[in-house]
Protein backbone atom coordinates (compact mmCIF):
# COMPACT_ATOMS: atom_id res chain seq x y z
CA UNK A 1 0.00 0.00 0.00
CA UNK A 2 1.55 3.44 -0.73
CA UNK A 3 -1.45 6.11 -0.50
CA UNK A 4 -1.91 9.65 0.66
CA UNK A 5 -3.98 12.33 2.62
CA UNK A 6 -3.39 15.60 2.61
CA UNK A 7 -4.45 19.14 4.05
CA UNK A 8 -4.22 22.82 3.12
CA UNK A 9 -2.82 25.83 4.70
CA UNK A 10 -4.93 28.67 5.51
CA UNK A 11 -4.92 32.87 5.79
CA UNK A 12 -7.01 34.39 8.60
CA UNK A 13 -8.65 37.41 6.21
CA UNK A 14 -10.15 39.35 10.03
CA UNK A 15 -10.00 38.55 13.08
CA UNK A 16 -7.42 36.88 15.28
CA UNK A 17 -6.65 37.26 18.21
CA UNK A 18 -9.80 38.50 19.12
CA UNK A 19 -11.59 34.91 18.24
CA UNK A 20 -9.65 33.50 21.25
CA UNK A 21 -12.35 35.85 23.26
CA UNK A 22 -15.72 34.31 21.58
CA UNK A 23 -15.35 37.65 18.74
CA UNK A 24 -16.08 36.42 15.27
CA UNK A 25 -13.17 35.75 12.72
CA UNK A 26 -12.89 35.04 9.39
CA UNK A 27 -10.56 32.39 7.81
CA UNK A 28 -9.62 31.13 3.81
CA UNK A 29 -8.16 27.64 3.10
CA UNK A 30 -5.12 27.94 1.08
CA UNK A 31 -5.43 24.55 -0.98
CA UNK A 32 -2.43 25.54 -3.06
CA UNK A 33 0.03 24.93 -0.51
CA UNK A 34 -0.22 22.00 1.18
CA UNK A 35 1.32 18.97 4.00
CA UNK A 36 1.14 15.68 2.18
CA UNK A 37 0.81 12.47 4.30
CA UNK A 38 2.05 9.09 2.49
CA UNK A 39 1.53 5.95 4.11
CA UNK A 40 3.78 2.92 3.68
CA UNK A 41 3.00 -0.88 5.09
CA UNK A 42 5.70 -2.30 7.29
CA UNK A 43 5.55 -4.78 9.58
CA UNK A 44 7.05 -2.73 12.41
CA UNK A 45 5.14 0.03 14.81
CA UNK A 46 3.55 2.87 13.77
CA UNK A 47 6.59 5.55 13.16
CA UNK A 48 5.85 9.05 11.74
CA UNK A 49 8.67 10.67 9.50
CA UNK A 50 8.73 14.63 9.48
CA UNK A 51 11.68 15.42 8.03
CA UNK A 52 10.57 18.90 6.39
CA UNK A 53 9.26 20.19 9.71
CA UNK A 54 13.42 19.52 11.45
CA UNK A 55 11.55 16.80 13.62
CA UNK A 56 12.64 13.32 14.54
CA UNK A 57 10.74 10.13 13.50
CA UNK A 58 8.35 9.18 15.91
CA UNK A 59 6.95 5.92 16.77
CA UNK A 60 3.63 5.19 18.47
CA UNK A 61 2.84 1.87 20.60
CA UNK A 62 0.23 1.69 22.34
CA UNK A 63 -0.82 4.27 25.30
CA UNK A 64 2.93 5.36 25.87
CA UNK A 65 3.01 8.75 24.05
CA UNK A 66 4.77 11.93 24.65
CA UNK A 67 1.88 14.42 24.91
CA UNK A 68 4.25 17.11 24.64
CA UNK A 69 4.85 15.98 20.97
CA UNK A 70 2.13 17.32 18.15
CA UNK A 71 3.09 14.20 16.36
CA UNK A 72 2.68 11.46 19.14
CA UNK A 73 -0.35 13.53 20.23
CA UNK A 74 -2.36 13.62 17.00
CA UNK A 75 -1.49 9.95 15.82
CA UNK A 76 -2.43 8.51 19.75
CA UNK A 77 -5.95 10.41 19.93
CA UNK A 78 -6.60 9.48 16.20
CA UNK A 79 -5.86 5.69 16.63
CA UNK A 80 -8.23 5.79 20.13
CA UNK A 81 -10.59 7.80 18.43
CA UNK A 82 -10.47 4.69 15.28
CA UNK A 83 -10.25 2.62 18.18
CA UNK A 84 -7.95 0.01 15.84
CA UNK A 85 -5.33 -0.85 18.52
CA UNK A 86 -1.68 -0.45 18.06
CA UNK A 87 -0.94 -0.08 13.67
CA UNK A 88 2.12 -1.08 11.85
CA UNK A 89 3.47 1.19 9.32
CA UNK A 90 5.05 4.62 8.13
CA UNK A 91 3.87 7.96 7.75
CA UNK A 92 6.28 10.33 6.07
CA UNK A 93 4.99 13.70 6.35
CA UNK A 94 5.98 16.46 3.50
CA UNK A 95 4.72 20.19 3.76
CA UNK A 96 5.37 22.67 1.59
CA UNK A 97 3.64 25.63 4.31
CA UNK A 98 6.54 27.80 6.26
CA UNK A 99 6.71 26.69 9.61
CA UNK A 100 5.41 29.01 12.48
CA UNK A 101 4.25 31.67 10.06
CA UNK A 102 0.60 31.96 10.61
CA UNK A 103 -0.21 29.86 7.68
CA UNK A 104 -1.72 27.07 9.69
CA UNK A 105 1.27 24.25 9.08
CA UNK A 106 0.57 22.90 12.96
CA UNK A 107 -3.40 22.42 12.06
CA UNK A 108 -2.31 20.66 8.69
CA UNK A 109 0.28 18.92 9.58
CA UNK A 110 -2.06 16.89 12.33
CA UNK A 111 -5.20 16.89 9.80
CA UNK A 112 -3.45 15.31 7.05
CA UNK A 113 -1.42 12.70 9.63
CA UNK A 114 -5.25 11.88 11.26
CA UNK A 115 -6.31 11.34 7.67
CA UNK A 116 -3.28 9.02 6.64
CA UNK A 117 -3.59 7.12 10.01
CA UNK A 118 -7.65 6.47 8.78
CA UNK A 119 -6.51 5.55 5.25
CA UNK A 120 -4.19 2.61 6.98
CA UNK A 121 -7.40 1.46 8.27
CA UNK A 122 -9.33 1.58 4.97
CA UNK A 123 -11.62 3.99 6.91
CA UNK A 124 -12.45 7.75 6.42
CA UNK A 125 -12.82 10.02 9.76
CA UNK A 126 -15.22 12.09 9.46
CA UNK A 127 -14.12 16.29 9.38
CA UNK A 128 -16.12 17.01 12.73
CA UNK A 129 -14.51 14.69 14.48
CA UNK A 130 -11.09 15.20 12.57
CA UNK A 131 -11.32 18.99 13.72
CA UNK A 132 -12.49 18.35 17.40
CA UNK A 133 -8.70 15.97 17.87
CA UNK A 134 -6.73 18.45 15.61
CA UNK A 135 -8.06 21.07 18.68
CA UNK A 136 -6.74 19.19 21.13
CA UNK A 137 -3.15 19.11 19.72
CA UNK A 138 -3.56 22.62 18.35
CA UNK A 139 -3.36 23.49 21.87
CA UNK A 140 0.20 22.74 22.34
CA UNK A 141 0.83 25.30 19.24
CA UNK A 142 -1.62 27.90 20.82
CA UNK A 143 -1.90 27.44 24.62
CA UNK A 144 -5.75 28.49 24.67
CA UNK A 145 -6.41 28.15 20.71
CA UNK A 146 -9.89 29.25 19.23
CA UNK A 147 -10.55 26.52 17.08
CA UNK A 148 -10.45 28.55 14.28
CA UNK A 149 -7.33 26.73 12.64
CA UNK A 150 -8.60 23.22 12.82
CA UNK A 151 -12.28 24.33 11.39
CA UNK A 152 -10.70 26.18 8.16
CA UNK A 153 -8.06 23.41 7.37
CA UNK A 154 -10.14 20.58 8.00
CA UNK A 155 -13.32 21.24 6.19
CA UNK A 156 -10.67 23.47 3.39
CA UNK A 157 -13.67 25.94 3.10
CA UNK A 158 -14.14 29.85 3.96
CA UNK A 159 -15.67 30.20 7.71
CA UNK A 160 -17.38 32.75 9.59
CA UNK A 161 -15.67 31.46 13.11
CA UNK A 162 -17.17 32.06 16.31
CA UNK A 163 -15.66 30.15 19.43
CA UNK A 164 -18.24 27.22 20.36
CA UNK A 165 -20.75 28.31 18.09
CA UNK A 166 -21.84 26.15 15.08
CA UNK A 167 -19.54 26.66 11.73
CA UNK A 168 -20.56 28.98 8.74
CA UNK A 169 -19.68 28.68 5.96
CA UNK A 170 -19.30 31.47 3.49
CA UNK A 171 -19.55 32.70 -0.42
CA UNK A 172 -17.96 34.97 -1.93
CA UNK A 173 -19.97 37.57 -4.42
CA UNK A 174 -16.72 38.28 -5.93
CA UNK A 175 -13.44 36.47 -6.34
CA UNK A 176 -10.78 37.82 -3.74
CA UNK A 177 -7.21 38.39 -5.20
CA UNK A 178 -5.03 38.55 -2.29
CA UNK A 179 -1.27 38.63 -2.34
CA UNK A 180 0.76 37.11 0.96
CA UNK A 181 3.91 38.37 2.18
CA UNK A 182 6.27 36.15 3.99
CA UNK A 183 8.79 38.51 6.84
CA UNK A 184 10.89 35.21 6.68
CA UNK A 185 10.44 35.31 10.73
CA UNK A 186 9.44 32.00 12.72
CA UNK A 187 7.17 33.21 15.48
CA UNK A 188 5.41 30.96 17.76
CA UNK A 189 1.67 31.72 17.90
CA UNK A 190 1.43 30.78 21.27
CA UNK A 191 3.72 33.58 22.94
CA UNK A 192 1.47 36.20 20.97
CA UNK A 193 -1.32 34.70 22.30
CA UNK A 194 -0.44 34.52 25.71
CA UNK A 195 0.71 38.15 25.42
CA UNK A 196 -2.58 39.61 24.41
CA UNK A 197 -4.08 37.37 27.45
CA UNK A 198 -1.92 39.21 29.65
CA UNK A 199 -2.73 42.60 28.27
CA UNK A 200 -5.82 41.90 28.39
CA UNK A 201 -5.91 41.12 32.02
CA UNK A 202 -3.34 44.56 32.77
CA UNK A 203 -5.92 46.54 30.72
CA UNK A 204 -9.68 44.69 30.54
CA UNK A 205 -11.46 47.57 29.52
CA UNK A 206 -9.72 49.09 27.04
CA UNK A 207 -8.30 45.34 25.29
CA UNK A 208 -11.94 44.67 25.09
CA UNK A 209 -13.39 47.63 23.18
CA UNK A 210 -10.56 46.74 21.07
CA UNK A 211 -11.61 43.24 20.70
CA UNK A 212 -15.30 44.65 20.01
CA UNK A 213 -13.81 47.37 17.58
CA UNK A 214 -12.26 43.91 15.62
CA UNK A 215 -15.52 42.27 15.87
CA UNK A 216 -17.21 45.25 14.26
CA UNK A 217 -15.27 44.87 11.51
CA UNK A 218 -15.26 41.14 11.03
CA UNK A 219 -19.24 41.69 10.40
CA UNK A 220 -18.94 44.23 7.84
CA UNK A 221 -16.33 42.53 6.29
CA UNK A 222 -18.29 39.53 6.09
CA UNK A 223 -21.48 41.64 4.30
CA UNK A 224 -18.60 43.15 1.76
CA UNK A 225 -17.34 39.79 1.07
CA UNK A 226 -20.76 38.32 0.56
CA UNK A 227 -21.64 41.28 -1.55
CA UNK A 228 -18.36 41.40 -3.45
CA UNK A 229 -18.15 45.30 -1.72
CA UNK A 230 -13.69 44.67 -2.61
CA UNK A 231 -13.25 48.43 -1.96
CA UNK A 232 -14.28 48.68 1.16
CA UNK A 233 -12.98 44.86 2.62
CA UNK A 234 -9.89 46.57 1.96
CA UNK A 235 -10.62 49.32 3.95
CA UNK A 236 -11.29 47.06 6.88
CA UNK A 237 -8.60 45.08 6.50
CA UNK A 238 -6.60 48.05 6.71
CA UNK A 239 -8.26 48.97 9.99
CA UNK A 240 -7.90 45.96 11.37
CA UNK A 241 -4.11 45.50 11.05
CA UNK A 242 -3.94 48.99 12.57
CA UNK A 243 -6.18 47.42 16.00
CA UNK A 244 -3.75 44.44 15.59
CA UNK A 245 -0.82 46.97 16.47
CA UNK A 246 -2.61 48.22 19.14
CA UNK A 247 -2.58 44.98 20.44
CA UNK A 248 0.80 44.66 20.20
CA UNK A 249 0.91 41.61 18.11
CA UNK A 250 2.60 43.01 14.62
CA UNK A 251 6.09 43.88 14.21
CA UNK A 252 8.14 46.55 12.64
CA UNK A 253 8.91 43.64 9.67
CA UNK A 254 5.05 43.53 9.33
CA UNK A 255 4.25 46.84 9.38
CA UNK A 256 7.14 48.17 6.37
CA UNK A 257 5.15 44.90 4.38
CA UNK A 258 1.66 46.31 5.09
CA UNK A 259 2.65 49.83 4.13
CA UNK A 260 4.86 49.31 1.61
CA UNK A 261 1.39 47.07 -0.28
CA UNK A 262 -0.29 49.99 0.52
CA UNK A 263 1.59 52.62 -0.93
CA UNK A 264 1.82 50.62 -4.14
CA UNK A 265 -1.76 50.41 -4.65
CA UNK A 266 -3.13 47.35 -2.75
CA UNK A 267 -7.20 48.07 -1.84
CA UNK A 268 -6.00 46.60 2.46
CA UNK A 269 -3.31 45.00 3.74
CA UNK A 270 -3.30 43.57 7.47
CA UNK A 271 -0.76 41.01 8.94
CA UNK A 272 -2.42 37.25 9.27
CA UNK A 273 -2.30 34.69 11.85
CA UNK A 274 -0.16 34.80 15.00
CA UNK A 275 1.77 37.59 14.25
CA UNK A 276 4.92 39.44 15.59
CA UNK A 277 6.45 37.32 12.69
CA UNK A 278 4.81 35.27 9.71
CA UNK A 279 2.95 37.03 6.85
CA UNK A 280 0.92 39.50 5.65
CA UNK A 281 -1.69 39.86 3.59
CA UNK A 282 -2.56 42.40 0.43
CA UNK A 283 -5.97 42.75 -1.54
CA UNK A 284 -5.47 43.56 -5.08
CA UNK A 285 -6.89 44.07 -7.98
CA UNK A 286 -5.41 44.02 -11.63
CA UNK A 287 -4.10 47.02 -11.83
CA UNK A 288 -2.56 47.20 -8.46
CA UNK A 289 -1.39 43.14 -8.29
CA UNK A 290 2.28 43.74 -9.96
CA UNK A 291 3.11 47.01 -8.03
CA UNK A 292 2.25 45.14 -5.16
CA UNK A 293 4.38 41.77 -5.69
CA UNK A 294 7.31 44.24 -6.50
CA UNK A 295 6.70 46.35 -3.38
CA UNK A 296 6.40 43.60 -1.49
CA UNK A 297 9.90 42.35 -2.43
CA UNK A 298 11.57 45.10 -2.32
CA UNK A 299 10.56 45.88 0.97
CA UNK A 300 11.89 42.66 2.09
CA UNK A 301 9.72 39.63 1.78
CA UNK A 302 11.14 36.71 1.42
CA UNK A 303 8.59 34.93 -0.67
CA UNK A 304 4.97 35.76 -1.80
CA UNK A 305 2.07 33.60 -2.51
CA UNK A 306 -0.60 34.30 -5.32
CA UNK A 307 -4.64 33.28 -4.18
CA UNK A 308 -7.73 33.85 -5.69
CA UNK A 309 -10.31 33.29 -2.87
CA UNK A 310 -13.92 32.07 -4.11
C1 LIG B 1 -3.89 31.82 14.81
O1 LIG B 1 -3.98 31.34 13.50
C2 LIG B 1 -5.09 32.61 15.17
C3 LIG B 1 -5.11 33.17 16.58
O2 LIG B 1 -6.30 33.93 16.69
C4 LIG B 1 -5.09 32.07 17.62
C5 LIG B 1 -6.37 31.25 17.63
O3 LIG B 1 -7.42 31.70 17.18
O4 LIG B 1 -6.30 30.10 18.12
C6 LIG B 1 -3.94 34.09 16.84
Amino acid sequence: MNSQASAPGKAILFGEHAVVYGIPAIAIPLSNIRVRATCKDTSHPLTVIAEDLARPAVTIVGEEFDRSDPLSLMAALTIRQLNTGDLTGEIRIRSDIPVASGLGSGAAVSAALGRAIALMQDCVIADGELSKIVFEVEKLHHGTPSGIDNTVVVYEKPVYFVKDEAIEFIRFGEPLHIIIGDTGIASLTRDAVADVRTLYEREPAHTAAQFDEIGDIVNDARACIESGATARLGELMTANHHLLRGLNVSSADLDRLVEAALDAGALGAKMSGGGRGGNVIALVNDRSVTSVKDALVQAGAKRLLEIVAR
